[in-house]
């Protein structure tokens, strides 16, 4: 939230290691109103409004615009965050997306837990299915009111097993979907695209990047 960021005072640079990207600190989605969007999450999900920053400025385009930058507090400290643009905002922005696409999922401990969201959720009238069994997991499912798909979760009583079994075979796996569909792929997509590491300028909107 704080755009401060501290540097060792040591010349020399940090190594980086997995162990420094340690969770993620906020998801941020376009929301529709920021107090529709405060009670979904507050009064209904019960995550505390942690910040609610008002600016007129974009970050990194030199352009006045003024929006609100929202985050809610979850309980380890991690936040949902939304921008509320006045100015730059229509309903299609809203049309619910295909879990597909984008969802954000929640753990609770335990599947009575996880009946009595569904519950809550109902009673707030946002319609709320499932549980879902995915084997691992066992999921309800709601959409929040910007058309982003909410998920609560629970792990199955042999998760640690059967994420351990799939974590050994998983990068063979992976090589063998690369392979049976590499070719399906390519007809809709090019193999330039597929190929691609870096990033291609072409494609990308930089307008909006500061410059260093
Ligand atoms: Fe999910």
């Amino acid at each position: 939230m704080n755009e401060t960021v501290n540097e060792t005072a040591s010349a020399a640079k940090p190594e980086v290691s997995l162990e420094q990207l340690h969770h993620i600190h906020h998801a941020a989605y376009r929301c529709r109103d920021a107090e529709q969007t405060r009670w979904f999450y507050e009064d209904v999900l019960g995550f505390p409004l942690a910040a609610a920053m008002v600016f007129d400025e974009e970050p990194g385009a030199n352009k006045k615009r003024d929006y609100m930058h929202l985050f809610f507090q979850m309980g380890d400290d991690n936040f949902i965050a939304f921008f509320d643009v006045p100015d730059d905002v229509e309903e299609k922005m809203f049309i619910a997306r295909h879990g597909f696409d984008q969802h954000l999922a929640f753990e609770v401990d335990t599947m009575d837990e996880l009946k009595a969201w569904r519950r809550k959720i109902n009673k707030a009238g946002r319609p709320c299915f499932g549980p879902i069994d995915h084997g691992f997991i066992h999921s309800i499912y709601m959409y929040d009111p910007n058309g982003v798909q909410v998920e609560v979760t629970v792990r199955d009583p042999n998760y640690d097993q059967i994420l351990a079994d799939d974590s050994a075979k998983a990068h063979e796996v992976l090589k063998q979907w690369t392979e049976k569909t590499r070719a399906a792929k390519e007809s809709r997509l090019g193999a330039d695209v597929l190929d691609m590491r870096g990033i291609d300028l072409s494609k990308v909107d930089m307008t909006k990047v500061k410059k260093p």
